[in-house]
């Protein structure tokens, strides 16, 4: 074991200076070295104990004495975890937690609750408050510095998905971008298919999977030449078997983010057809997943209704008309034309979509990944 001793920074009161502290090979799992801890305690004693049980480790250390307090830090400072006294003034550890943790900015920092008093039924309130973890005190350094270790890796992961993931939506975007014809394409079948997906009932996670795949089904068009995906003119034979390949690879592409597990059928299957004549795989009827099916309906209304170097852009009315013929012709589900049609009707989606919440979605989407991600 090698054994290496640094000067990283260290802070007390938000003010920083310089300790030795040591790394040592087998802790290449620690959290960030830069990682921030703000401590909410309105008693100076309790703030001192904390400080002296993480001397040794290297993160930087905040202090606040009360909630307002607390408030003014997290509006300056980029903080990872917070570890708050059950007893504050004016506002309480739990209603502090409750607070933080419904607002999106700071709902996934984890918060750690301190009391002094033993007893379940304080437990249950500060966990239901959604506080990470609860801790007693006395504490006991060792137990204290583990959790805090546990959490703060937890959130790196979280910060570093939630970061592959953004990537990957602006490098969606950045391929909708590169053609004008297409603008505002992601954002429209993202609003499309959630709003057709609450009107079908389908849970949460599935309208998730839906307002992704918005964004996400055309991906694999990156790795397809411009000279065939802008072609003027009709594509020979072996152009759109290249061009076919786009759903199999944005699967792949997508398919090392577990969070993105429920996008994939949407992006393997949305040119399957009901009929079975579509592709990658030839899919028939409700052989081909749900999601892509609903996804289908929304991309086929979408490029109907918008304006194409080939093509005017049809109204609303004509391009129901025709999504009806291509049901009779045995391409498309009826059942979700119709249900499609009846959203149209009912919750005119327009540039600014009013049939769904985008704030909601997304809150639920990384309210999932952090889940997934503290099993
Ligand atoms: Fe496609």
């Amino acid at each position: 074991m090698q054994t290496i001793t640094t000067h990283e920074p260290s802070a007390i009161n938000g003010h920083l200076s310089t300790q030795p502290t040591f790394l040592c090979e087998e802790f290449s799992y620690d959290p960030p070295a830069d990682s921030c801890i703000l401590i909410v305690d309105s008693q100076e004693i309790n703030r001192r104990v904390l400080r002296g049980i993480l001397k040794s480790s290297r993160y930087r250390i905040l202090e606040a004495t009360s909630a307002e307090d607390a408030f003014t830090v997290l509006d300056r400072e980029k903080v990872d975890l917070i570890i708050v006294d059950f007893v504050l003034p004016q506002m309480s550890g739990p209603d502090l937690c409750r607070r933080l943790k419904s607002n999106r900015k700071t709902q996934f920092i984890p918060i750690v609750i301190l009391t002094s008093v033993q007893g379940a039924e304080n437990e249950i309130n500060g966990m239901a408050s959604g506080a990470d973890e609860f801790l007693t005190q006395p504490l006991h350094g060792d137990v204290v510095r583990a959790r805090i270790r546990a959490m703060l890796r937890n959130k790196a992961a979280v910060d570093s998905l939630e970061e592959a993931e953004n990537i990957l939506f602006a490098l969606a975007q950045a391929i909708e971008h590169r053609d004008p014809c297409t603008a505002g394409h992601c954002q429209r079948l993202a609003a499309y298919s959630a709003a057709t997906g609450i009107a079908m009932g389908l849970p949460r996670t599935s309208i998730i999977a839906l307002h992704r795949g918005g964004y996400l089904h055309d991906i694999g068009k990156i790795v397809i030449p411009d000279s065939i995906l802008y072609k003027q003119g009709p594509l020979t034979v072996e152009e759109w078997e290249i061009m076919r390949t786009h759903t199999i690879r944005g699967e792949q592409i997508c398919q090392a983010m577990k969070t993105l597990a429920p996008v994939l059928p949407i992006i393997r299957h949305h040119h399957e057809r009901y009929d079975g004549s579509g592709y990658p795989d030839g899919l028939r009827g409700t052989e081909i997943p749900l999601l892509a099916r609903i996804l289908q309906v929304s991309d086929i209304y979408d490029a109907l209704t918008t304006a194409r170097p080939y093509k005017p852009a049809f109204s609303s009315a004509r391009a129901m008309s025709i999504l009806e013929e291509e049901c009779q012709a045995g391409w498309r589900d009826p059942d979700i034309v119709q249900v499609f049609s009846e959203v149209l009707k009912n919750a005119p989606i327009g540039p600014e979509p009013v049939a769904w919440d985008e704030g909601w979605i997304v809150q639920q989407s990384l309210h999932n990944l952090h889940r997934e991600l503290s099993r």
